[in-house]
């Protein structure tokens, strides 16, 4: 049924009862406002699947699934490091940049060009500055990640949030 449809109707017959019972026009008109409520909670659900199902990638619809940019799927193999670097620290052991080399996604082709800007590539500049802290050294390492992951957040908040519910499962401390 279409709710949105029912509401001006609802409210039109309210009306004109106006004249004739005013309890029962009170009714009406409390019924109309439960309803009007009603669909303002289904529209809000409705966008929340949406983002959902934008989990992944930040511009949405991807016109071509097939079609990837470059920049994208250095995104992803960062985080499929981050996903392994991750385990590997809470188990006590230590990671370094033979198995998990920098990504020069900055340089790689994006799918929206308009994020090449300064703010981008400063933050670009940060990021890989965090990463390389922590290949450099055994010591610190899980504060390092953190830092690292810290990071990925802090472009994603202004660049692309789509994944950053799959970032915060990068943190060491999240528990599925
Ligand atoms: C300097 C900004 C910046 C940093 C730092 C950054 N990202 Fe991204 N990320 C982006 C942008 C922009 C895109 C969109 C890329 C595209 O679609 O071409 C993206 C896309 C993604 C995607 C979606 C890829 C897809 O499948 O479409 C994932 C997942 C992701 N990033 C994870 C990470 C992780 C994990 C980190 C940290 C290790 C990180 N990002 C660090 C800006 C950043």
């Amino acid at each position: 049924m279409n709710c949105i449809n029912l509401v001006p109707l609802a409210t039109l017959t309210g009306f004109f009862n106006l004249y004739r019972m005013k309890k029962i026009t009170l009714l009406f008109l409390l019924g109309a406002f439960t309803w009007i409520m009603a669909c303002e909670d289904k529209e809000v659900k409705k966008d929340n699947t949406t983002v959902n199902k934008e989990d992944e990638s930040c511009v949405s619809p991807l016109k071509d699934p097939n079609d990837v940019k470059p920049m994208a799927l250095m995104m992803r193999t960062m985080a499929n490091y981050c996903d392994s670097m991750r385990l590997e620290l809470n188990a006590g052991k230590t990671v370094d940049s033979v198995r998990y080399p920098l990504m020069p996604f900055w340089s790689a082709e994006p799918t929206d060009s308009s994020v090449l800007e300064e703010l981008y590539f400063n933050n670009a500049k940060s990021f890989a500055a965090s990463w390389r802290t922590l290949m450099r050294s055994t010591e610190n390492q899980k504060e390092n990640y953190t830092a690292v992951i810290g990071q990925c957040v802090n472009c994603h908040m202004s660049y692309c949030s789509g994944p950053l519910r799959r970032i915060k499962k990068l943190t060491l401390d999240y528990k599925e």
